[in-house]
């Protein structure tokens, strides 16, 4: 098994590096604020989690947290180290990445669908996109992790991140846009999530009213807006980042919210 360094320890990067270290693997992490593990092999300085490392795996918020870790550690690796990025952050912030790197450093975007209990259970499902014998490279790391989706060459996983997650925060928004229309025309919800439960909206529905997820608005609206789209998605941007109170919220509290609020001015 190969050294590896995890920098990040956010929702998603902390109960990962732990189920990386409890499947076996060795490995020193770095969080920016620090004090977030202490039961990882934990330091303040990310060139010297990275120091040794065959594998860096970077679980960061969005493209400017991966720029900011990168010009602090790009040139410190040398060659034969696999950097395996996880984050978020669609192909363009891949291919810049790639752009820094030395020469001999390989790269595998590696997003994930799933949130912070299939972190910690090894049930993510772990897009990878990369030169085949890095992403083979990357295999035992991310198998680790959950199932793995070769999705082609470099960007391939992190542009296909995009469009799943883009089209389930659309589809949730959605969905909570009709859950609140249901209760404005006073149907009990228990009908209207059975009937809207039992066809293909069923996923959809589920997620928009989980109490298990936490996958922050702030991030959704960061995923919808690297798509790009069309006039929906835009909108959708646009709806989530109208809520900053509940930027730090799982997305299913914005639903709560559309419906909150048209519950209140029905009365
Ligand atoms: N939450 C989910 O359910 C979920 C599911 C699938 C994929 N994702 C994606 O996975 C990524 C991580 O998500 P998360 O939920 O773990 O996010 P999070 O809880 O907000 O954690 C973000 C991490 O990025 C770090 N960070 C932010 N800005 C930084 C900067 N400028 N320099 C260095 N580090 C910085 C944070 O460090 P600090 O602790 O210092 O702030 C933290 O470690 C995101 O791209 C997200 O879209 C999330």
């Amino acid at each position: 098994m190969e050294k590896i360094a995890f920098l990040g320890l956010g929702r998603m990067g902390l109960p990962m590096a732990r189920r990386l270290k409890d499947v076996g693997h060795e490995l020193r992490v770095w969080n920016r604020t620090p004090g977030r593990a202490e039961d990882l092999d934990a330091t303040d300085d990310p060139v010297e989690a990275v120091r040794g490392a065959g594998v860096v795996v970077t679980m960061l918020a969005d493209r400017v947290a991966l720029a900011e870790v990168a010009g602090r550690i790009a040139g410190e690796l040398t060659p034969g180290t696999l950097w395996v990025d996880m984050s978020s952050v669609g192909p363009e912030a891949v291919a810049e990445l790639a752009g820094q790197l030395p020469s001999g450093v390989g790269l595998v975007d590696a997003p994930v669908l799933g949130s912070v209990g299939p972190a910690a259970s090894g049930g993510l499902t772990v897009l990878a996109g990369g030169a085949a014998v890095d992403v083979e490279r990357a295999r035992p790391v991310l198998a680790a992790l959950g199932t793995v989706v070769p999705c082609g060459g470099p960007g391939s996983g992190a542009a296909l991140k995009v469009v799943v997650i883009s089209a389930i925060v659309g589809g949730v928004a959605v969905v909570g846009e009709a859950l609140a229309v249901a209760d404005a025309y006073g149907l009990p919800a228990e009908l209207t999530a059975g009937v809207l439960g039992s066809g293909p909206l069923a996923g959809l529905l589920a997620r928009a009213t989980s109490i298990e997820a936490d996958f922050p608005v702030r991030l959704a609206a960061k995923d919808v807006a690297l798509a790009d789209g069309g006039r929906v998605l835009a909108a959708v941007a646009e709806g989530l980042n109208s809520r900053p109170e509940l930027a730090d919220r799982d997305l299913a509290r914005y639903v709560d919210a559309l419906r909150a609020e048209v519950v209140a001015a029905a009365r």
